[in-house]
C-alpha cells in the first residue's frame, strides 16, 4: 500500500477502549494481509463487523478455457461485448493463469452491489465512465482513465454517474504494488518514478452510517460468489488508521519517461503483482534521435506474454484496433509493430496512444467467453 493514512476518530493507542459517547464501545477491526505482517488497517465500528444473519451461495464463477492448445496470438473486440449487469458479478473473463485473472465488463446498473473480492487484489482501470468507490474507509471519486487498487477483502461498492462504463479489471492472486525501483529505503517515492505520493488519491472521509437492517455482501472467494447478510450497514466506520486502503491513480498523472531512442516498455511500469507487471502507454513526445523510430522493434520475450488493452484507437505500433480492443501475444512467438507502422514513426513528434499493458510471466489460458469477439485474421495481419 502507497502510505500510512488516518480518518475520522481513533483513539489514542491501538487496542485500547474506545468509547462510543452514545454507551459502550466503538468495535475494531483489523483489515489486512499476510497475517499480521502485511498491509494493514484498524477500522472502528458503531457494530460488530460479525453480525452475518444470513449466509447463501449466489454463483460460481467459473473461467472455462478453450480446449485447444494451439499457439496463436489473439485480437479480442472487447468493446462489443452486450452490455448489462452489475459491475463487480457480471464481468467477461478473457485470459487468466493461477496468478492473474483478466476481465471486463459494461455495467448497466448505477448503484452497484456491495462486494469484496477475498481471493484477489482488484486493479480496475476505468476505460470509460465517471462515479464514485464508496467503501467503510470513505470514497473515491473516478473517471475515465483512473486505475482503482482495491486490497483484497476491502467491502466496496461502486455508483456510476450512468450507464455508459466499461471497466478492465485486474485480479491479481499476490499483493498489489508500487514497483520496489520506485522506491527509496523509506518506502517514499523516489524523484525519478514516474509518479509521486501526490497523484496518488486516497479515501475522503464519510459519517458513518448507522442504519441495522439486511445488508448482502456479494464475496468472492473459492471461484465462487457467496452473500453474507450484514445486520449493521457494512460503512458504519467512525475512523481509521493505517496502511490498508482502496487507492486511485489517474492515468493522466503517469509521467512518461522518454529518450533519444525507443525505452523498452519497463519505463512505462505502473503496478507489480506475483508473475505480472502493469504499464501505462499514455501520451507523449517521441525518441528524439533524428534518425530514430519510435515504433518499437520485433521482440521474442522468452517467458513473457503480453497482453495490450486499448483505451483509444490509436498505437503506434498496431492497425486495425478500436477502443475496448485487447490484443495477447503468447509466450513462444515473435512480435511487433504491423507493416509500415515502424516506417509512418519515423519524424513524428509524439504519440496519443491510451493503453494498459499486461505483461505475465507465466503461461495465460484463453477464456471460452472472449471467443465470441475475438478477430479470426489477426494472426495474419502482418502480411503485406
Ligand atoms: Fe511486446
Amino acid at each position: 500500500m502507497p502510505f500510512y493514512q488516518t480518518r475520522g476518530e481513533i483513539p489514542a493507542k491501538r487496542h485500547i477502549a474506545f468509547k462510543n459517547p452514545k454507551g459502550g464501545i466503538f468495535f475494531e477491526e483489523l483489515v489486512g494481509n499476510e497475517g499480521f505482517t502485511g498491509a494493514s488497517s484498524l477500522l472502528y465500528h458503531l457494530q460488530r463487523p460479525t453480525r452475518v444473519t444470513a449466509i447463501e451461495h449466489h454463483k460460481d464463477l467459473p473461467w472455462k478455457a478453450v480446449s485447444s492448445t494451439d499457439l496463436r496470438p489473439h485480437h479480442f473486440r472487447l468493446g462489443n461485448l452486450p452490455p448489462g449487469g452489475d459491475a463487480a458479478l457480471d464481468r467477461t473473463p478473457f485470459l487468466y493463469n493461477h496468478e492473474v485473472a483478466l476481465s471486463v465488463v459494461h455495467p448497466t446498473k448505477t448503484t452497484a452491489t456491495f462486494y469484496r473480492n477475498s481471493q484477489a487484489d482488484e486493479i480496475v482501470y476505468v476505460a470509460k465512465g465517471k462515479g464514485t468507490l464508496r467503501s467503510p474507509y470513505g470514497k473515491l471519486a473516478f473517471s475515465s482513465g483512473y486505475y482503482l487498487v482495491i486490497p483484497r477483502g476491502v467491502i466496496h461498492s461502486y455508483e456510476f454517474a450512468s450507464s455508459d462504463t466499461f471497466l478492465f479489471v485486474v485480479e491479481s492472486t499476490g499483493v498489489v504494488r508500487i514497483p520496489k525501483r520506485y522506491r527509496n529505503s523509506n518506502g517514499q517515492l523516489l524523484e525519478g518514478a514516474p509518479y509521486s505520493e501526490r497523484d496518488i488519491h486516497t479515501p475522503v472521509a464519510c459519517d458513518p452510517v448507522e442504519e441495522m437492517g439486511a445488508f448482502p455482501v456479494h464475496t468472492k472467494m473459492r471461484n465462487a460468489i457467496t452473500v453474507h447478510t450484514l445486520e449493521a450497514h457494512p460503512y458504519d466506520v467512525v475512523g481509521w488508521d493505517g496502511s490498508y486502503y482502496p487507492w486511485a491513480f489517474d492515468i493522466r498523472d503517469f509521467e512518461p519517461i522518454v529518450g533519444r531512442i525507443h525505452q523498452p516498455p519497463p519505463v512505462h511500469q505502473t503496478f507489480a503483482g506475483d508473475g505480472f507487471v502493469v504499464c501505462s502507454f499514455v501520451p507523449r513526445l517521441y525518441d528524439f534521435h533524428p534518425e530514430a523510430i519510435p515504433a518499437p522493434y520485433h521482440h521474442t520475450n522468452a517467458q513473457s506474454e503480453e497482453l495490450l488493452f486499448y483505451a483509444s484507437d490509436e498505437f503506434m505500433s498496431r492497425k486495425g484496433i478500436e477502443f475496448g480492443s485487447a490484443t495477447y501475444h503468447p509466450d513462444g512467438m515473435a512480435h511487433g509493430p504491423h507493416p509500415g507502422k515502424a516506417e509512418e514513426s519515423i519524424g513524428k513528434k509524439s504519440t496519443d496512444e491510451l493503453a494498459v499493458m499486461v505483461d505475465t510471466f507465466r503461461p495465460l489460458k484463453v477464456c471460452e467467453a472472449a471467443m465470441g469477439v475475438d478477430d479470426p485474421a489477426y494472426p495474419q495481419s502482418w502480411l503485406e
